[in-house]
């Protein structure tokens, strides 16, 4: 390549000889991008990649994931050294701000969050909306989507530096408070307010599992159990539930929304949802004998069944989140939960059987963050309902400082991808009675729906 010339590719369309120069555009790690923002004006033709395996929707500055080594840093700091030498509140100040705080900082940062903790009184109503026995995500959609009520751009601009601060500060301060009275309603006891004096977590277990009738004090051990289970899933680079806060916000909808469309994303089994399936599945294996069988489930192509808390798009090698839960869930368990040990067991071995099976090796399937979560959220006493609630109140600060990063750029475009069309060519509208003659053809064939239609 000429010296000084810009590093591109060039795409050769073979029906027409035709040549396409793209732009190689460099990050400061991991793989270089080919710049195709123009490749449809250049070709008349749309790049196809459903399910972006191969898609960079974005640059950004916050996480990088090298899935080949296993490696997740957050602004440069690896995960193992966060979760072994931070707290979550500090995570949060340097994924919002780029660096670690100091004193000082660190004092005023905990005073923010500190401080908008609660809800608004209003906002406590809307829980009674709920059926009693909802899932608690569906209460984590609903409740933060009416912050936006509460926080909306009559009273925000949230294109604005101060704007952008009260969406983070009010999130990152409410989230807790929502989840555990989400978890209090379900249990149909009195919600329990913030204390000023706690920290993050010990505030966050203490309106978990107070009650008026006696104060919950948290040992060091499970306070320091949910400030690691925070830190390790607090953001997780473009992720499908940060890719969808993203896309929403690039409409200029209101933060608290795209956040609660986030929370939806979030819920999925695929993706935030695992950590509850995977107890739920260990529960089903119930024993070591059965790990086998399981394995074979899991290879079978005819059958549903996946390993959950095994895979990952981008971890082509172990999630170092899951060997850092793993670490935990041993000296956690030790300390707080003894009985929970059978699972643990049990979880171990699964892991050992997949870890040396030929399919697992070659499809390069290891456990993820969610194949240990559920054991030690299950020893600090939660249902698995309550899993992945707590994956959101931790993914909370990644979704709102990935939204903050792209609003700081000015010239955040609308996302709206294309398709590939596959549907009917332009056709003459039939009249009703040419309609009749036709259709001989049965509407949803063999559903409910079906044989409603049928006369
Ligand atoms: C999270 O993106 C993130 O960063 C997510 C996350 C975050 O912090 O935000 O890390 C959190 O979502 C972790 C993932 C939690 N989900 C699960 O544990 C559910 C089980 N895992 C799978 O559903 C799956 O591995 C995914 C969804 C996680 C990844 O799916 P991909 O990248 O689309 O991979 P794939 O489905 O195309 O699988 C590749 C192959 C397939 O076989 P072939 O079609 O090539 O023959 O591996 C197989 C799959 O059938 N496979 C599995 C499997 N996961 C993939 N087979 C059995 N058990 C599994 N768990």
């Amino acid at each position: 390549m000429e010296k000084g010339k810009k590093k591109s590719v060039t795409v050769i369309d073979n029906q027409t000889g035709k040549k396409f120069e793209f732009f190689i555009k460099n990050g400061s790690s991991g793989p270089s991008v080919v710049d195709f923002s123009n490749f449809y004006s250049k070709t008349g033709m749309f790049t196809y990649d459903p399910g972006y395996t191969s898609t960079a929707s974005c640059q950004s500055a916050i996480t990088f994931i090298d899935g080949e080594k296993g490696k997740l840093l957050h602004r440069g700091y690896s995960i193992e050294d966060l979760a072994n030498n931070s707290d979550y509140p500090e995570v949060c100040y340097l994924l919002l701000n780029g660096e670690l705080p100091d004193e000082n900082q660190k004092i005023k940062f905990r005073e923010i969050l500190t401080n908008h903790t609660m809800l608004h009184e209003q906002i406590l109503r809307f829980y009674s909306g709920f059926r009693r026995d909802s899932h608690p995500m569906a209460i984590m959609v609903g409740i933060v989507g009416a912050l936006s009520s509460f926080y909306s751009e009559k009273n925000y601009d949230f294109s604005s530096i101060e704007g952008q601060w009260v969406a983070v500060s009010r999130l990152l301060a409410k989230m807790p408070t929502i989840a555990a009275i989400a978890y209090k309603y379900s249990l149909g006891q009195p919600f329990i307010y913030p204390k000023n004096e706690l920290n993050y977590s010990e505030n966050f277990l203490h309106m978990l599992f107070s009650t008026p009738c006696g104060e919950y004090h948290p040992s060091k051990a499970r306070v320091e159990a949910m400030d690691k289970l925070l830190i390790l899933h607090a953001d997780h680079e473009q992720n499908a539930s940060t890719s969808t806060v993203k896309m929403a916000g690039s409409s200029g909808a209101n933060p608290f929304a795209c956040v609660a469309a986030g929370v939806a994303s979030l819920w999925g089994p695929a993706h935030g949802g695992a950590n509850e399936s995977v107890i739920r599945m260990l529960y089903e294996i119930e024993k070591e004998e059965n790990i086998k069988e399981y394995i074979n489930k899991a290879k079978d192509k005819q059958d549903p069944f996946r390993l959950m808390g095994f895979g990952h798009r981008v971890y082509k090698n172990h999630d170092p989140r899951a060997n850092v839960l793993r670490k935990y869930c041993y000296s956690l368990l030790e300390e707080i939960d003894s009985v929970n040990f059978p699972l643990l067991k049990l979880a171990t071995k699964l892991e050992d059987v997949a870890l040396n099976d030929r399919y697992f090796i070659s499809k390069k399937l290891y456990p993820n963050v969610d194949f240990y979560s559920g054991i030690i959220l299950k020893a600090l006493g939660l249902p698995e309902s309550m899993f992945t609630v707590i994956f959101t109140v931790a993914r909370t600060v990644g979704w709102i400082s990935q939204w903050k990063e792209v609003n700081e750029i000015h010239t955040n475009k609308i996302s709206r991808p294309r398709q590939l069309y596959i549907g009917k060519d332009e056709r003459a509208f039939p009249k009703l009675k040419e309609r009749n003659k036709k259709s001989k053809k049965k509407m949803f064939p063999g559903t409910v729906l079906g044989r409603l239609f049928q006369t």
